[in-house]
């Protein structure tokens, strides 16, 4: 029988020798605790700012391979999903495991929107937001104030119990964004017509005004689709880590997709694609391009919509909304920006810091203009990352609330501040800035 692979540490401190068993390509942090300089020694800790190079789980939901940007859901390629599955089905695929049949499939869609509404105080909680309050800010806290409608959310070891939070996030999240959409323009909140589909719901409610239904255009539904499957989920990024995080104190799920909102909301990650259209139009035109990439590669800013912390060859996100935009533009007439994101991301492709830096097109630089093209107000678009992200949340969370190897998650850290000291009373004491220190 061939010997199970290992890995072999000499410490150079005591010229010991620790054989560390490696599975999954992986080695356990805690094996390492038992590397020591004397008895009183706490062990060896690893040290990984930011999670470079850590793997927080054991995961089954989604798979990517940065290098050849592959995005598989349970298996199956994203691609295939995009083009041929409706956001609901993928919604099911990533909750249960495996894709619906036909029955499954309908039982599910009536399930969720069994779920639309919102309760009638949620809708006076909304309505006390300031009339400029950004939509993500006014989401992030409706999400987590949902907490206080559903008393049994806190029974989080429930199985029951867990599924009807799902069922509630999953049908009411759009009804939030729609609301907080409305809000801001000061027009009456539309209430969820449970016989168009989720993604015909969500426009019904966010754009119909006298008439008895927003009818969109059926090419417009299905690239709304689309985005919703593509930002689903993507296995631990920075907002997934956090719900995880939060999850892991057996906080309900209302105040952990808060939590992940909240983290998604940054600029650096599901708030690139509101910039990307900031940058876009401080760009103006095609031909101020070359100026604003030679700023950007001097150390002024970064290029939205462009890089990741996995995807190192090509984002296939990217690529397949690409494809979608130009679905869009076919319905909407060409866009403006259109053109400067194309002469942006050619002069960028061919440029030497972006090539040696592995700097690609990622999922929120096309994303941006197709949903400004679609009707959709910049300051809408990160809440439209966090409505589909929701399911990828709570497939995460689900897998991490019954993982028997997760614990309340608490990382270690490396102390570098002063040693003890004697306390100095308030009269004895001298001003010291950090900078003297
Ligand atoms: N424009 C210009 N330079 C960049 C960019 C960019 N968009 N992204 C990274 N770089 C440079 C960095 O300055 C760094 O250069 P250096 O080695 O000379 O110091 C190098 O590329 C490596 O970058 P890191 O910051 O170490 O990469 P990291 O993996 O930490 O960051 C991130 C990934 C946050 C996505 C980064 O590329 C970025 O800020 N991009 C712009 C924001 C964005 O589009 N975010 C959306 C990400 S996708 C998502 O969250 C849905």
């Amino acid at each position: 029988m061939a010997t199970p692979p290992s890995l072999l540490i000499q410490d150079s401190r005591t010229r010991r020798v620790f054989d560390v068993p490696i599975h999954n390509g992986t080695i356990r942090a805690m094996d390492l605790r038992q590397i020591k300089e004397g008895p009183d020694d706490f062990g060896m800790m690893t040290y990984d700012p930011a999670f470079q190079n850590t793997a927080s789980c054991r995961s089954a939901i989604t798979y990517i391979d940065g290098d050849k940007g592959i995005l598989r859901y349970r298996g199956y390629p994203i691609e295939q999903l995009a083009e041929q599955c409706s956001f609901l089905e993928v919604a099911y695929l990533l909750l249960e495991g495996e894709l619906p049949t036909q029955a499954h499939l309908a039982h599910w869609r009536d399930e969720v929107t069994h779920h639309t509404m919102l309760h009638e105080t949620t809708k006076k909680f909304l309505e006390g937001f300031r009339y400029d309050a950004h939509p993500m800010a006014m989401f992030i806290s409706t999400v987590a104030a949902l907490s206080s409608v559903y008393d049994d959310a806190r029974n989080v070891l429930d199985p029951a119990a867990r599924r009807r939070q799902v069922l509630r996030l999953i049908g009411k999240v759009p009804t939030i964004a729609a609301y907080t959409y409305r809000h801001s323009l000061g027009l009456p909140y539309v209430y969820p017509d449970n016989d168009l589909s989720y993604t015909a719901n969500f426009m019904n409610m966010l754009w119909k005004m006298v008439e008895p239904r927003y009818v969109a255009h059926p090419a417009l539904t299905k690239a709304l689709d689309i985005l919703f499957i593509l930002h689903a989920d993507h296995e631990q990024n920075c907002s997934t880590n956090v719900m995880r995080s939060v999850g892991s104190s057996q906080a309900d799920p209302f105040v952990s997709v808060a939590a992940a909102a909240a983290a998604l909301s940054g600029p650096l990650h599901g708030g690139a694609n509101e910039e990307v259209l900031k940058m876009l139009a401080v760009i103006g035109s095609k031909d101020n391009v070359p100026a604003y990439v030679k700023q950007v590669k001097e150390g002024h800013g970064k290029l939205m919509g462009f890089g990741h912390r996995v995807y190192k060859n090509f984002d296939p996100r990217a690529r397949i909304i690409k494809w979608a935009a130009e679905q869009v533009f076919e319905v909407t007439g060409p866009n403006r920006m259109q053109e400067v994101a194309l002469e942006l991301e050619r002069i960028a492709l061919n440029d030497e810091y972006f090539i040696q830096r592995k700097l690609y097109p990622n999922v929120d630089f096309y994303s941006g203009i197709m949903y400004q093209a679609m009707g959709f107000q910049p300051e809408l678009f990160t809440v439209l990352f966090a409505i589909p992200r929701t399911v990828g949340w709570l497939a995460q969370w689900q897998e991490m609330i019954v993982d028997p190897e997760q614990k309340i998650a608490r990382p270690r850290q490396v102390y570098t501040g002063a040693p003890e000291r004697e306390f100095v009373p308030i009269e004895m004491r001298t001003l010291v800035t950090s900078a003297a220190r």
